[in-house]
């Protein structure tokens, strides 16, 4: 049985992720800070609680990989927004979003090619539409999911030789409890964003986790260092 860890997997977008690994006979390993959603996904998934902030060198992939043998796939899904221009940003603020975004994430490649060097392996980095476009008010997490892309191709050169292949996912507007509570209250502005995208509608966590899955499988084996959208093609204009 294959193995997955998914960072953020007990919620919103990494909860239909552990959903789609499930349903492909993987054993899923939810890394986050509390239970969150959890309980929807039976009782298949072993839940490490873990502030990724604080764990500075990943060691929760250690003891996973200690515990199975192998992690076939990583999933670095667990990050967070920041809705603020750059003036008004301050220097803890800015550090918080670089730290969980990228520097935890930074951590945790590193750790994942060391422990798989033998037996290879895909990383799935999450990134956003921000990690390829600007956004308004939203400085720290564009630079935050710029630098994941970077990261993501620096990943995918260096690992190659082991048989490991690292991608991003830039999701764009998904349909997540969180947007549906804000944008209820605000139905012109719904309106308003799905006037901008191509596709005509948000997206779905499962066109998203659909997308992570294709590009940890075997079926994009040949696919290393993309940074793919899963926007209804927003990023590349209308
Ligand atoms: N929701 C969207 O529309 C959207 C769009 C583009 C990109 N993204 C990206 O997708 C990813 C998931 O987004 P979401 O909206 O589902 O987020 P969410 O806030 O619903 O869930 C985030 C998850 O990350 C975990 N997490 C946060 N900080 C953590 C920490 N320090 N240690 C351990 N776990 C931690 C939380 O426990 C939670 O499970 C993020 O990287 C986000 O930037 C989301």
């Amino acid at each position: 049985m294959k193995t997955a860890i998914i960072t953020g997997g007990n919620k919103g977008l990494g909860l239909a992720q552990s959903a789609r690994f499930l349903a492909a006979g993987y054993r899923v390993h939810v890394v986050a800070r509390s239970d969150g959603d959890i309980a929807k996904l039976g009782d298949q998934v072993r839940l490490h609680q873990v502030d990724i902030a604080e764990d500075k060198n990943a060691d929760y992939l250690s003891t996973v990989h200690a515990e199975t043998g192998a992690i076939d796939v990583l999933v670095n899904n667990a990050g967070m927004h920041l809705k603020k221009p750059v003036w008004d940003v301050d220097a803890e603020e800015f550090a918080r979003v670089i730290d969980l975004n990228v520097r935890a994430m930074f951590a945790a490649c590193g750790r994942y090619v060391d422990l798989q060097k033998e037996q290879g392996g895909a990383i799935v980095n999450i990134s956003s539409m921000g990690g390829l476009m600007a956004l308004p008010s939203a400085a720290a997490y564009v630079t935050a999911k710029t630098a994941v892309v970077g990261l993501t191709r620096s990943v995918a050169v260096d690992a190659a030789r082991f048989g490991i292949r690292c991608n991003a996912v830039c999701p764009g507007f998904i349909d997540t409890d969180m947007t549906r509570a804000v944008l209820e209250k605000d139905p012109a502005r719904r309106d308003k964003i799905e006037a901008r995208i191509p596709s005509g509608t948000f997206g779905l966590p499962e066109d998203v986790a659909n997308a992570v899955f294709y590009l940890a499988s075997d079926q994009a084996a040949y696919v290393n260092g993309v940074a793919l959208p899963v926007d209804g093609g927003y990023a590349v204009g209308f």
